[in-house]
């Protein structure tokens, strides 16, 4: 049985076949993983940043679909050199319009991807041991869910195990 294409914007399509920022940073202040190995959704981001607080660039890792890669892609473009103030406010929904929006069944993609984000500057703060007035204290929908993923994940791994098993 064939399944009909996702609608995806040519955007994506672009962003997924020649993303940005691809890649493994050696030399980055911090990194951050999101989402879960055992179902294949799951991205790395990194940041440099420098003394400033400012991005002085990222880049990502994904094992995630079209829509992850080119969220994260976008991500990592338009954070280059901004404040972790600024780079916090990014919401995975100005991400969306921004590659001409996403199909229902990959919003969480892109949240995913915002979610890595936002683990990777509170990951910067906990490092430094200090924590700045606007980081908000309780975790963002953005990293709820990115946290949601991961159990939900841990669950099917599970459960797949045991099926295995028996
Ligand atoms: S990252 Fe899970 S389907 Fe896109």
């Amino acid at each position: 049985m064939s399944r009909a294409p996702l609608p995806y914007s040519q955007k994506i399509l672009d962003l997924f076949r020649n993303p940005k920022n691809l890649g493994k940073m050696e030399d980055a202040t911090v990194s951050a993983v999101a989402g879960n190995p055992a179902c294949g959704d799951m991205i790395t981001f990194y940041l440099k940043i420098n003394d400033q607080d400012v991005i002085e660039k990222a880049s990502f890792e994904s094992y995630g679909c079209a829509a992850n890669i080119a969220t994260s892609s976008i991500v990592t473009e338009k954070v280059k050199g901004m404040k972790l103030e600024d780079a916090w406010k990014i919401t995975w929904k100005s991400i969306a319009e921004e590659i001409g929006g996403l199909p229902a069944v990959k919003f969480h993609c892109g949240i995913l991807a915002v979610g890595a984000l936002r683990r990777a500057i509170r990951t910067y703060y906990k490092n430094k041991q200090a924590t700045p007035e606007w980081l908000p204290k309780d975790q963002t929908f953005e990293e709820k869910q990115a946290l949601e993923e991961e159990e939900l994940a841990k669950i099917l791994s599970k459960k797949m195990k045991m099926a295995e098993e028996k």
